[in-house]
């Protein structure tokens, strides 16, 4: 009794094995193959999505292909031709292949190998691979401040949107790169910064007058790179920039207020030639001074809004 269990146990394991290694009999029919379940190609170079046919006795086999974007599905071999999104750049290899010429961003989706064989006992088998199509990155969006003020905190930031898989961000200061990590070097101990290679910010929580200088970021993946131009950032030892301001805000303020007292005065001096002279104005409109008399009116105006 328990010798016949494991004799069923064995021939059960045997025919297992059997089957897994794919020693199937032709006579069950149809089966598929692929190398790549998942492809990754290069923008505007050829790539080829292996279908293997491991078995089938049918001679005329119907191949099939089609793309699967978003959840739709569309024909890209159909009729043993090459149709909708591939037709004229792709073409089938044998003995089921597809080979794209040159592929294009737009070809990053799922393709489905469908073989019919109706002489089989199984007639019907599918593959589906994942095709991924990387873009090199173009040369990313750099804002870099021209001029900062030390020991403020400032943010330099990076980015690129075409790039596929979504490039990292390196920064490079005077020609050198930024090391990620600026403790981990003996060299950067003493800089402040920190990078974050995923979004493209390079921070700076104390500027300090060492960082001034030229700065770059380079966008990175797989397919390439790309880099913006170089730009300045100066450092200021004091807030120049504040105390031009606050200059500027004092000048702005005391002009103010000598265009108000003088449109004032102007304002008191018309009513006053108004009451005594009535005919003052129509002598104005006459001839000489039409452009004063209004520029006196939007003084006033504009006093009235200060
Ligand atoms: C692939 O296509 C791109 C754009 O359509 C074109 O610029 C490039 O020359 C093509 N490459 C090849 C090898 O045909
Ligand atoms: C870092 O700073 C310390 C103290 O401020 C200084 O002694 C040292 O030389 C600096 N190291 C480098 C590499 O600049």
């Amino acid at each position: 009794m328990i010798r016949g269990k494991m004799a069923m146990a064995t021939l059960v394991g045997c025919v297992v094995l059997y089957i897994s290694l794919g020693h199937i009999p032709s006579s069950l029919g149809v089966i598929l193959r692929t190398t790549d379940k998942i492809v990754w190609a290069n923008e505007f170079e050829p790539i080829e999505l292996t279908c293997l046919i491991e078995s089938i006795s049918t001679n005329n086999p119907r191949i099939e292909w089609k793309k699967i974007k978003n959840g739709v599905p569309s024909y890209v071999y159909f009729q043993n031709k090459v149709a909708g999104d591939l037709e004229n750049r792709a073409q089938l290899r044998e003995p089921a292949n597809i080979v794209i010429f040159n592929a294009t961003r737009s070809d990053t989706a799922e393709y489905r190998c469908e073989v019919a064989a109706i002489d089989d006992q199984r007639d019907f088998d599918e593959i589906l691979i994942s095709l991924a199509v990387r873009v090199k990155p173009v040369v990313p969006r750099c804002s870099i401040p021209e001029a900062v003020t030390v020991g403020t905190s400032t943010e330099l930031r990076c980015l690129e949107n075409e790039g596929f898989p979504a490039p990292l961000y390196r920064w490079f200061h005077n020609n050198e790169e930024l090391l990620q990590d600026p403790k981990s070097s003996q060299r950067f101990v003493n800089l402040s910064y920190s990078i974050n290679p995923d979004t493209g910010g390079l921070k700076f929580r104390r500027v300090r007058k060492e960082d001034a200088g030229e700065y770059y970021c380079q966008a990175k993946n797989d397919a390439g790179h790309a880099q913006c131009a170089p730009q300045i950032m100066e450092v200021y030892d004091v807030d120049i920039l504040g105390i031009f301001l606050k200059a500027a805000g004092g000048l702005t303020v005391f002009v103010c207020l000598a265009l108000s007292m003088y449109s004032l005065r102007r304002v008191c001096v018309q009513n006053k030639g108004h009451s005594e002279n009535n005919y003052n104005w129509p002598a104005q409109s006459e001839g000489v001074d039409y452009g004063d008399a209004d520029e006196g009116h939007f003084r006033h105006k504009s006093s009235f809004i200060i």
